[in-house]
């Protein structure tokens, strides 16, 4: 196999081809950090508002390390995968308390970050301080299993191994970070999931799934967990300019983010949202329910499809009283609009908010 070949045709590739993006210009660990941590499981495109915004409010480490919770997980909204943002802010928290606020200048010291595993102390480690180490993410899966014709579940233990074994070979002991960068760029431009561009392709010789007819067939991955399917139903409780609101719990998706009093059901809901239990202890001072059950908003996360519908309760304003004593006695909270506007909240209910509207 010719590994000489396929480094250097990456690395001629890679300068003429790459995207100019904000963290390629820096060996700042904060920024690269950031900057990773903000782009696992998200696009580019997606994610660079996001990594400009974080790093206008929080130039440094310190800065992030010091703000409230609530304003990181509001600035991360719409990023979705929140634990990432509780980890992000820990982790800044970690580097002021514990490590004089500098990162770990090595691959197995930020291992040991929260929130940074392999991939991000690979990244970090060859980006920030030239460290000889391969970042193995789904872009150099793709680009491995394709050129060098392997066929093992990516998903598999084994499988991570036998790529990062293979990486590690190829990572040139000169600029091992520019390498890092090249190989991810190309599976993201060049070597893409869908409609690879082959024909134009720098590597095309040498590619055993070129060669075979095997480039739809690479990478393999085996999915074994279900896709689990959940219905909501939401309680919109109205009173005047104010709200019921509910901050979610651990243990389930979404912790810490605000949403509204819930049932939920692993079927559709037929029953009548008038025998939703909570809210049946409400129905004297409620002055109209708007049940919309036709309109269900849909949110895929990785291994769940949730299903939602609200209901509506405008609550009449002379018994603002007795629903504050209802919200406090089920761990609700009563808050203006206004004040909820500021509040971090799954995607999905902002567009159910926006569509109120
Ligand atoms: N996706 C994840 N990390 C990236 C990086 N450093 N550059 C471009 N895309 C990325």
């Amino acid at each position: 196999m010719n590994y000489k070949a396929f480094v250097h045709r990456l690395l001629e590739w890679y300068p003429h081809n790459k995207r100019d993006l904000p963290w390629r210009n820096t060996q700042d660990p904060y920024i690269i950090w950031l900057s990773e941590i903000i782009l696992q499981q998200t696009r580019v495109a997606q994610g660079l508002p996001y990594f400009e915004n974080f790093l206008k409010n929080y130039p440094n480490v310190n800065d992030l390390a010091k703000a409230p919770t609530e304003e990181v997980m509001r600035l991360w909204q719409g990023l979705g995968y929140y634990s990432r943002a509780r980890n992000l802010h820990q982790c800044a928290k970690d580097i002021m308390e514990r490590y004089q606020g500098e990162f770990p200048n090595h691959y197995e010291g930020l291992l040991e970050l929260k929130g940074v595993g392999s991939y991000t102390a690979a990244a970090i480690a060859s980006f920030a301080y030239d460290e000889k180490v391969a970042v193995v993410d789904g872009n150099v899966f793709r680009v491995l299993s394709r050129y060098f014709g392997i066929a093992t579940d990516i998903a598999s233990s084994s499988g991570k191994k036998e790529f990062e074994t293979l990486a590690n070979k190829l990572i040139p002991k000169e600029n091992p970070g520019e390498y890092n960068q090249a190989i991810m760029e190309f599976g993201a431009l060049q070597c893409g999931p869908k409609n690879p561009d082959c024909e134009n392709c720098p590597l095309k010789t040498g590619c055993f799934a070129q060669n075979n007819q095997m480039v739809e067939k690479l990478p393999v991955k085996i999915n074994k967990l279900k896709i689990k399917e959940r219905h909501f139903r939401y309680s919109y409780i109205i009173c005047g300019n104010e709200l019921i609101i509910k901050k979610r719990g651990e243990g389930d998706i979404w912790q810490d983010l605000y949403d509204f009093p819930l049932e939920e059901s692993d079927k559709k809901f037929y029953s009548d949202p008038e025998d939703i239990h909570f809210t049946n202890e409400l129905k004297d001072f409620v002055t109209n329910i708007v049940c919309n059950s036709e309109n269900t908003y849909k949110h895929i996360l990785t291994h769940q499809r949730i299903f939602a519908n609200f209901v509506r309760f405008n609550i009449n304003e002379n018994f603002r009283q007795e629903l504050k004593n209802w919200a406090d006695k089920y761990g609700f909270q009563l808050i203006s609009e206004e004040n909820f506007e500021n509040l971090a909240k799954p995607k999905l209910i902002s567009r159910f908010l926006n569509d109120e509207k």
